[in-house]
């Protein structure tokens, strides 16, 4: 881990408790986290992870229509977590919070299916992402699938703008590889295969894409061979 802190949702802890409403006001996020979930194709009994759940908004919108599927989040921020439960709690639902940084996160390896992630990404540094990355792929059963919502590249001079409104707020260092939509790659050389750009939009914040990539069924061995054994 490059660093040991990390950035809250709304980059202040004390500006954490008005995340919910933010969002809800201020983008489609319920229609963008159902289409994430619509991508992910959740099945009963799989094991899925909602990678930097925040307060859960994700997670309740996973567990409410998929109730059939073992749920778990994961936060590195306490206060977050302490929303994200007493969320779950009202809505009577069972998920299961870790709390965690991405780049170490608390869980078996190769025990999950399905990892989404929802606007987590721009909150970490290249070299953060890229040690997060491997570790979901990881935690990925061969075969498992990771879906990523974040900011990505913006589609117009006018989204490039906007996007100027969350990099004041998050960092200019961190948000760096979404303007250059620099994702996508650095899944592929985390080892994800079939990597692609399923879909993206244009919010009043700046474009936020959808990403989604695979844990091949077999590993292809990249070294070459130190001996030929035929
Ligand atoms: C913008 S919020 C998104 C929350 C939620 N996924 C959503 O879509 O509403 C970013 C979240 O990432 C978490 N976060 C930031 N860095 C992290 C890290 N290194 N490991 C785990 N979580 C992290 C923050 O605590 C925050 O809850």
């Amino acid at each position: 881990m490059s660093r040991s802190a990390f950035i809250p949702a709304l980059r202040f802890h004390s500006l954490t408790r008005f995340y919910d409403a933010l969002l809800a006001r201020t983008l489609k996020e319920d229609a963008f986290k159902r289409r994430l979930i619509a991508q992910a194709s959740l099945e009963p009994g799989m094991r899925v992870l909602d990678l930097g759940c925040g307060t859960a908004t994700l997670s309740l919108l996973i567990i409410q229509s998929h109730a059939e599927v073992e749920l778990h989040g994961l936060d590195a921020d306490a206060q977050a977590l302490s929303m994200a439960r007493t969320k779950a709690t009202e809505a009577v639902v069972q998920i299961q919070f870790h709390h965690g940084y991405a780049q170490n996160p608390p869980l078996v390896k190769g025990s999950f299916d399905r990892i989404l992630s929802s606007l987590l990404f721009h909150h970490l540094q290249r070299a953060d992402k890229v040690t997060a990355l491997s570790r979901a792929f990881a935690l990925l059963k061969p075969g498992g699938e990771m879906h990523i919502a974040d900011w990505g590249k913006p589609r117009s001079t006018l989204q490039r703008l906007a996007f100027l409104s969350v990099q004041l707020l998050d960092g200019f260092e961190t948000t760096r590889d979404s303007v250059e939509g620099t994702l996508p790659r650095l899944m592929g050389e985390s080892g994800f295969a079939d990597v692609v750009e399923t879909e993206f939009g244009c919010t009043v914040f700046g474009t936020l894409s959808i990403y989604r990539g695979r844990r091949p069924m077999v590993e292809v061995c990249p070294e070459e061979p130190s001996s030929d054994y035929r």
